[in-house]
C-alpha cells in the first residue's frame, strides 16, 4: 500500500474521512465477536475487463439493497487495496457522495435498492504480491481469496456477501487467446481490431474470494465427466504450450474425485464445466474458485521422469482437495474467515480420507500424522499458537496454518470417530442440507453434526475454542484378570489461553496379551473430563497396552513404558499405525536418552536395532509399510519434546543412531535395497515400494558407511529410470562430501535444465542437505542465474528448505538464522504473504537452548525494527517476539 498518495476525487479535492499516519501505525486486531451482519445485499455483479498485462481497466456493475437482517446503515463501505476510482455512479449518474477511509471507498446512499457502477484501473504486471490480478508468465490471472479481490474492484470483500457475477472481458487475442472465468460461457466473438471478447456467468451465488479470471496463451487437455444424476461435465486442464504431457495424472485423479465425492458424500458437480488452470507463479497450493480452480504447476505437472512418487499423491490429493471444496467452501461457504476451518478442516480430512481409500490407508495415515506431528505441534507449543477457530487476527493470510488445516482436519476425524462412519455421514448430510448456499459458521457444523449423528458435542466443542496439544498421562494396573487403566490429561497454556478446560478425548485402545502373543480387540474409550479410568475385567495377566491406535486423538500420549513393550507393539500390533508408533517411542525415548546423557542409552539402541532387522525381514507388510516404518522421527519433533533443545546434541544423536544401525544391519540393508533394485518397473504399490525402501536403505548405509553409500547412491541416479529413483539416490548424495556428488548435481542440473518444477527440487535437495557445507552451498546458490525472490517456489526451493535443515539453519555462530532474517527483508515488500512464512522457524526461539534463542530472538528483532513491514510480517514477527 502506497500511503504517500493521496486519493482524490475526480475534481482534484482529496476526499479522506481518516487521513492515513505517516509512519505506518500498528495494523488493527480484528475480533471474532465483532462480527456483524453486512448492511448491504449484493444480489447481482457484473464485471466488464479490458485486459492488458500493463493496464487493465475493470468495470463493475453491483446491484445493491439494503439487508434486511442487518442494522439498516447509510454507508456502503467497499473495500479496495491500492486502488483509486476513476468514476463512481450510482443509478447511472456520476455522484460526489463518496469519500475514502483509508484505503476503502464509503458511499452514502439513501432508500433501498440502487445500481452501483465503478471503474478502476489496475497495473497486473507491478502485482508482485500475487493477490489480486496479476500477470504471470505473459499470462494474467487471479487470486483472491482471502482478500485480494479489493485489489481488483470496490466491493464488500467479505465471505457473507454472496452474489451471482457476470464477467465480460476482451484482450488481444494472440496475447490472451484463452479466456475463462467462473461458470459457464455464454458468448464469445471477435473485434474490435485485434480484441476478442468473451462472457461468461455463474448461477451459484459465491462470495468475492471465489471469482477467478484467466486469460493468456494456454494449451487444454480436456475429457468430460458423467454424473451420478446423468449430467456430463466437460472438464479442461489448461497450462503452457509444452506442458500438456504432463497433465494426465491430474485429469484421472480429478475423475477420481468426482466419482468418490458421490459415492462416499453424496455430492454432485453442479456446472456443465470444471476448469483448471495451472500457474508457476503462486503463492500457496491451489485454489478452489467456483469452476475454475487456479493451481500451482506444482500440483498439476507430473510425468515419472520428473516428478517422484510423492509428487504423484501429492497432485492427487490437491486436485481432490480443491474439488471437494465445491461443496465444502463454495456450496457452504464461511460466514468470517474465523471460521476458515470449517471449510478448510473439514476438506483435508476429505482429502485424506480420499486418498486412503486410492492407496494404502495405513501408509496415508502415517504420512498425515508425520506432518501434523513435524509442523502442527510445533506451532501449537510456540508463540504463534492459536485455536482452529481463532479469536483474533491481524492478517487473515497468517492463518492458513497447519493448525486449522491439519488440526482441524483432526477434529472433524474425531467427530467420525466418535460417530462412526454412516452417523458421521448422516450429520454431513445435514450441515449441506441445511447450509446450502448460506455462509456458515464453525457453530452451525457442530449443531448439524450433533442432530445428524445424535452426538452430544458440547464440552467437544472446546476443541474449536481452546490451543495447546493435549497431553494424556496413561497408567495401567494390573490385578489379577482385571485391568485398569488411568489417563489424566492437560491442556497447556497458549498465548491468550492460560487456563484451560479438560476435553472429550476419543481413545481406540487394545490390550495384548505378551506371553500367548494373543491379540486384543479393540474399543473405544473417551476421556470426558480430567481424569478417568477404565476398566478391563478379562484382561489377562499380563498385558501389552496399544492406545490411540490409528492415532484417533491429537494429543500427546505420556506413559511409562517398557522397551521390550514397544519391541513388542512394534513388532506384532495388528493396527498398522500402532506398529509405527511404538517404533516411534522406542526411538525417541533413546534419542532423548542419549541427549541426556543416559547411561542405559546402548540397551536402548540394541532394542531399536532388533525392531529394525525385524521390519526389513518382515514378510506380512509390504514395502510401502516397511518405508514408512524405517523412518526415524524428525529432529523438529525430537527438539518439540525438549522445554529448551540443543539442535546440535539432537542432530548429532539422530545421526549416530543411523549410522550405528546401518553398521549393525548393512548387510540387511544392503539385500534389501538390491532386492529392491530388482522389482519391476511401474506405479503399482509393488514398484511404488521397491523404490520407497531402496532410498531409505539407501539413507541408511551413507549414515554408517559413506564410501558404500556414495557408490550405491551414484549407482541408483545412473540406473534411474524415474525421478522418484534419481530425487532419492541424489538427495543421498548430496548430504556427502564424496567425488559421486559435484557430477551428479551437475548432470541432474543440465538434464532438468527449464523445468522449473525440477531446477526446484535441485535446490531444494542441497539446501536441505545433510552436507557441513550446506550453508556455503545455500549462499551460491542465491547468486545462481535461476534464483530469483520473485517466483515463490523458487524462494522456497532455497531458503523454506534450509530453514527445515536443522544442523545448518542452526548453525551455532547464528548465520543460518541471519539468513532466514534477511530473506524475509528482502522478500517483504515484493511478496509479504510468502515473506511472513519465514518468520514461523526463527519464533520457536524459547525452545532452544539460551544462546541459540538469544541468537534467534535478535534477528526477529532485526526484522521488527526495520521500516514499512507489512501487515503480514509485522503480525508475525511481533507475535513470535511478544
Ligand atoms: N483455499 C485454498 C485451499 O484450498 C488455499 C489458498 C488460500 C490459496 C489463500 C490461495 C490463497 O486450501
Ligand atoms: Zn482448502
Amino acid at each position: 500500500m502506497d500511503l504517500a498518495r493521496t486519493p482524490a476525487t475526480p475534481d482534484g479535492n482529496p476526499k479522506m474521512a481518516d487521513v492515513p499516519p505517516i509512519a505506518p501505525a500498528t495494523p488493527p486486531l480484528i475480533r471474532r465477536e465483532d462480527y456483524r451482519p453486512f448492511a448491504w445485499a449484493i444480489p447481482q455483479v457484473a464485471l466488464e475487463f479490458d485486459l492488458g498485462l500493463d493496464s487493465t481497466t475493470v468495470r463493475a456493475r453491483l446491484d445493491v439493497t439494503r439487508n434486511p437482517a442487518a442494522e439498516p446503515s447509510p454507508v456502503l463501505r467497499l473495500n479496495g487495496d491500492g486502488l483509486q476510482p476513476a468514476e463512481v455512479l450510482v443509478d447511472g449518474e456520476a455522484v460526489s457522495s463518496w469519500v475514502m477511509e483509508g484505503a476503502d471507498l464509503l458511499l452514502t446512499l439513501p432508500g433501498e435498492a440502487h445500481q452501483v457502477a465503478i471503474t478502476t484501473c489496475i497495473d497486473p504486471s507491478a502485482n508482485s504480491q500475487l493477490m489480486g490480478l496479476y500477470a504471470s508468465g505473459g499470462m494474467l490471472c487471479t487470486q483472491c481469496e482471502a482478500e485480494g479481490f479489493r485489489r481488483i474492484t470496490f466491493f464488500p470483500d467479505r465471505p457473507d456477501v454472496l452474489s451471482t457475477y457476470r464477467v465480460r472481458m476482451s484482450g488481444d487475442r494472440d496475447l490472451f487467446p484463452v479466456l475463462l472465468s467462473n461458470g459457464n460461457l455464454t458468448a464469445s466473438g471477435r473485434g474490435p481490431d485485434a480484441l476478442h471478447w468473451a462472457e461468461w456467468h455463474d448461477p451459484w451465488p459465491k462470495p468475492s474470494y471465489l471469482f477467478a479470471l484467466v486469460a493468456g496463451d494456454l494449451v487444454v487437455n480436456r475429457d468430460s465427466f458423467t454424473t451420478m444424476s446423468g449430467r456430463e461435465v466437460q472438464l479442461g486442464i489448461f497450462v503452457r504450450a509444452g506442458d500438456e504431457g504432463r497433465t494426465a495424472h491430474a485429469m484421472e485423479s480429478l475423475k477420481r474425485a468426482m466419482k468418490w465425492d458421490e459415492e462416499v458424500f453424496g455430492r454432485e458437480y453442479d456446472l456443465d464445466t470444471f476448469n483448471i488452470v495451472a500457474v508457476s507463479d503462486f503463492n500457496m497450493g491451489a485454489m478452489e474458485n467456483k469452476g475454475l480452480n487456479v493451481f500451482n504447476t506444482k500440483y498439476v505437472l507430473a510425468d515419472p521422469d520428473t516428478a517422484t512418487d510423492g509428487d504423484f499423491d501429492a497432485v492427487e490429493g490437491v486436485i481432490a482437495h480443491e474439488y471437494f471444496h465445491n461443496w465444502s467452501g463454495n456450496r457452504v461457504t464461511c460466514r468470517d474467515w474465523f471460521q476458515l476451518s470449517l471449510k478448510e478442516g473439514f476438506t483435508v480430512l476429505r482429502d485424506q480420507l480420499f486418498s486412503q481409500d486410492m492407496g494404502s490407508a495405513a501408509v496415508k495415515r502415517i504420512e498425515d500424522v508425520r506432518v501434523l506431528r513435524s509442523v502442527q505441534f510445533p506451532e501449537d507449543s510456540g508463540p504463534l499458537a492459536h485455536s482452529i477457530r481463532p479469536d483474533s487476527f491481524r492478517e487473515i493470510s497468517n492463518f492458513y496454518t497447519a493448525t486449522v488445516y491439519n488440526k482441524g482436519a483432526e477434529v472433524i476425524r474425531m467427530m467420525r470417530t466418535l460417530a462412526g462412519p454412516e452417523k458421521f455421514r448422516a450429520g454431513c448430510d445435514l450441515y449441506f442440507e441445511r447450509h446450502d448456499g448460506e455462509a456458515a459458521t464453525c457453530e452451525d457444523f457442530i449443531r448439524a453434526m450433533e442432530d445428524g449423528t445424535g452426538l452430544d458435542l458440547a464440552l467437544f466443542r472446546r476443541w474449536y475454542s481452546q490451543a495447546g496439544t493435549p497431553q494424556v498421562e496413561v497408567r495401567l494396573e494390573q490385578d489379577g484378570g482385571q485391568a485398569v487403566l488411568s489417563l489424566k490429561q492437560t491442556v497447556p497454556p497458549t498465548p491468550g489461553q492460560e487456563l484451560k478446560q479438560p476435553m472429550p478425548i476419543p481413545l481406540r485402545v487394545a490390550l495384548h496379551d505378551r506371553a500367548t502373543g494373543r491379540l486384543g480387540a479393540e474399543s473405544l474409550i473417551v476421556l470426558e473430563g480430567a481424569q478417568g479410568s477404565f476398566v478391563f475385567p478379562d484382561a489377562g495377566p499380563d498385558t501389552v497396552l496399544s492406545i490411540n491406535r490409528g492415532f484417533s486423538a491429537p494429543v500427546i500420549i505420556r506413559r511409562e513404558v517398557a522397551p521390550q513393550d514397544l519391541v513388542f507393539l512394534a513388532a506384532h500390533d495388528d493396527d498398522p499405525f500402532a506398529r509405527y508408533e511404538a517404533m516411534q517411542d522406542l526411538v525417541v525415548s533413546h534419542l532423548l536418552g542419549v541427549v541426556r546423557g543416559d547411561p542405559s542409552a546402548p540397551e536402548g539402541r540394541a532394542a531399536i536395532g532388533e525392531v529394525l532387522r525385524t521390519v526389513v525381514a518382515d514378510t506380512g507388510i509390504d514395502d510401502l509399510m516397511r518405508g514408512e516404518l524405517m523412518i526415524l522421527p524428525g529432529e523438529s519433533y525430537l527438539a518439540d519434546q525438549l522445554a529448551q533443545a540443543d539442535p546440535s546434541a539432537i542432530h548429532a544423536a539422530r545421526e549416530g543412531l543411523k549410522g550405528w544401525l546401518a553398521r549393525e544391519l548393512e548387510g540387511e540393508l544392503v539385500a534389501l535395497h538390491q532386492r529392491a533394485c530388482a522389482a519391476g518397473e511401474g506405479f503399482d504399490a509393488a514398484p511404488r515400494g521397491a523404490r520407497k525402501v531402496k532410498t531409505q536403505a539407501l539413507v541408511f548405509l551413507a549414515a554408517g558407511n559413506p564410501a558404500l553409500g556414495a557408490e550405491m547412491a551414484a549407482a541408483q541416479y545412473d540406473a534411474a529410470t524415474t525421478m522418484t529413483d534419481r530425487q532419492g539416490a541424489l538427495m543421498v548424495l548430496a548430504g556427502l562430501n564424496s567425488p559421486e556428488r559435484t557430477g551428479r548435481l551437475l548432470d541432474f542440473y543440465n538434464r532438468h535444465k527449464g523445468n522449473a518444477l525440477v531446477i526446484d527440487k535441485w535446490f531444494a535437495l542441497q539446501a536441505q542437505s545433510l552436507h557441513p557445507n550446506a550453508i556455503e552451498h545455500v549462499k551460491a546458490l542465491a547468486r545462481h542465474p535461476d534464483f530469483t525472490l520473485r517466483n515463490p517456489n523458487r524462494a522456497r526451493s532455497l531458503y523454506m528448505a534450509f530453514a527445515g535443515n536443522p544442523s545448518a539453519f542452526h548453525a551455532p555462530g547464528g548465520e543460518g538464522y541471519r539468513m532466514i532474517a534477511d530473506t524475509i527483508l528482502a522478500l517483504d515488500p515484493l511478496n509479504p504473504q510468502t515473506a511472513a512464512r519465514f518468520a514461523p522457524p526463527l519464533g520457536r526461539w524459547r525452545r532452544f537452548e539460551p544462546g541459540r534463542a538469544a541468537l534467534m530472538r535478535a534477528e526477529l528483532e532485526r526484522v521488527a525494527a526495520a521500516p514499512r513491514l507489512s501487515r503480514d510480517t509485522y503480525e508475525q514477527v511481533s507475535r513470535s517476539l511478544g
